[in-house]
């Protein structure tokens, strides 16, 4: 073997176990709260009514749960419908600011379609839509960001309801994490998103096929450790081609049906994310 030859086969050597010794050596926790829709209440009975619990309350026991968890958490990622009326409606934004400046840990959201699409009108976009988005910016985080957490990347990717691509112009959540990923396709990676990219599944996010498949192909060729999503208010664990999909049940009480407040613990170690479920109500600590 020449000695050209020989150091590119030592060069490959040392990547791929410097790649392996990043995705091994991250060991973190962190909290996924979901579907907070502020905005609304419950009465005794899960039903919407003036006289029930503001959801806006039951935000502030999952914070207060989420502050006294035993383990290190490392940062909080909130997947969207942080509001019921849109991240356009300034008290219910003035709210949740209040309620997440208790929170002890850095917090990401991305935004769902309660945020900056019409919740009524589900086949076509919002008029909203970029005044949402706009407003979702100025007060929280950007609707597209990457965070790198010990190691792994942290993609946090706002993407539309019935279509992949929201109508916020010049902005393409695939183009952008297409190329995003083209620069460090070996990274550990996960992708928090609204709506989970799920087909053959009895919840899925409703996008066309032409966009699960492409976004499919997309996440399953990058290394993605898992895609973790919201909206379909329960708890489910699925895949997108060989990578989980975790969705938390909603953190708010009310959200159009009866369900209890959940929180998800997540632990990424040995290169795998592992799950738990809480209860906000429930004294499981
Ligand atoms: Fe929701």
């Amino acid at each position: 073997m020449s000695g050209k030859k020989s150091f590119i086969l030592l060069l490959i050597t040392v990547l791929l176990v410097g790649i392996s010794v990043v995705t091994t050596a991250a060991d973190f926790w962190f909290v996924q709260i979901t579907d907070a829709h502020i905005g609304v209440s419950s009465n005794d009975n899960g039903k919407s009514g003036p006289n029930g619990i503001q959801n806006a309350e039951t935000l502030k026991l999952a914070i207060d749960k989420i502050n006294n968890l035993k383990q290190n958490i490392k940062f909080v990622a909130m997947t969207g419908d942080l509001f019921n009326h849109g991240a356009d409606n300034l008290p219910d934004v003035k709210l949740a600011k209040s309620i997440f400046e208790k929170l002890k840990f850095p917090l990401y959201i991305v935004p769902g379609n309660h945020d900056i699409e019409s919740p009524n009108n589900p086949d076509t976009v919002s008029d909203r839509e970029a005044e949402c988005a706009k407003a979702f910016e100025e007060n929280f985080n950007p609707i597209f960001f990457k965070i790198n957490q010990d190691g792994v990347g942290l993609y946090f990717v706002t993407t539309g309801w019935y279509h992949l691509v929201p109508n916020i112009p010049g902005y393409d959540p695939y183009e952008r994490l297409k190329e995003e990923f083209a620069m460090v396709p070996c990274e550990p990676k996960i992708v928090f998103q609204h709506h989970p990219p799920l087909s053959n599944s009895p919840f899925d996010s409703k996008w066309g096929q032409d966009d699960l498949l492409k976004y499919q192909r997309l996440i399953s060729t990058n290394n993605v450790k898992a895609v973790i999503g919201g909206h379909l208010h329960r708890f489910v664990a699925d895949w997108v081609g060989r990578v989980p999909v975790y969705v938390c049940a909603p953190t708010g009480s009310y959200v159009g049906d009866a369900r209890q407040s959940n929180i998800l613990l997540y632990h990424y170690t040995n290169g795998k994310l592992r799950c738990y479920d809480y209860q906000v109500k429930q004294n499981d600590n």
